[in-house]
């Protein structure tokens, strides 16, 4: 086979200086992305964001269910396939939101206003977490054209509660995501091993 023939089939990609672009540009799936993070993050907060609590049977378990559904294409004429759909009565690009998770700047210095911008260029919605290290604010004003979702903890001090409720109407947060689940948190092995704590002590 000739040169040129190959390059028909396989396209050689310019080198990257930028050692991070590179690392991103070659990231085709979550795993990578995971194996990227774990090079370039401190041993206790990629744990932190990777780890589970205790045996890790239910983060095992969550992948497992998540692993074992399978996509049906349906039969037809082929137009595209349209993954649009309404979620809370507002138009989305997929039918999946970005989740919360608290102090996202622990993982890169952008945190949750990279998070925003990426959920308003896939047109998807953003539940900025309670524990967010942006103020909600911040996000509003910088990305206004992301679908915005507040997270919040039940906590039995209303005034607080009242207040956060006010700044999040006020800036436009559209939703509501309260969690019931936490209310103790998980014993998880990995940080008390690498001496992590969040919330901060
Ligand atoms: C580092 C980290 C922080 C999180 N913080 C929150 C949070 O503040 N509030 C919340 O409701 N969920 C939080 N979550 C849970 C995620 O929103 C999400 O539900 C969970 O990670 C499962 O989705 P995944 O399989 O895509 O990771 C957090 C998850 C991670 C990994």
């Amino acid at each position: 086979m000739k040169l040129t023939d190959i390059r028909q089939l396989v396209h050689f990609k310019a080198p990257m200086v930028s050692r991070q672009r590179r690392v991103l540009a070659n990231a085709y799936n979550v795993a990578e992305y995971r194996a990227a993070a774990r090079r370039a993050l401190p041993r206790g907060i990629f744990d932190f964001m990777d780890g589970g609590a205790e045996d890790e049977v239910t983060l095992r378990r969550n992948r497992e269910v998540f692993d074992s559904w399978g996509l049906m294409p349906s039969w037809g004429p082929v137009t595209g396939p349209d993954t649009t759909t309404t979620i809370l009565g507002r138009t989305t690009a997929l039918p999946l939101t970005l989740t919360p998770t608290g102090a996202t700047r622990l993982f890169h210095p952008e945190g949750e206003l990279a998070v925003a911008r990426a959920a308003a260029a896939a047109r998807v919605p953003y539940g900025l977490a309670g524990l967010s290290t942006v103020s909600m604010e911040a996000v509003a004003d910088q990305y206004p054209d992301c679908d915005r979702w507040f997270n919040f903890g039940l906590s039995s001090d209303r005034g607080y509660l009242a207040a956060k409720l006010e700044r999040c109407a006020a800036a436009g947060y559209r939703a509501l995501l309260v969690n019931v689940d936490t209310r103790a948190l998980g014993a998880r092995e990995r940080d008390q091993r690498n001496g992590f704590t969040a919330p901060r002590r």
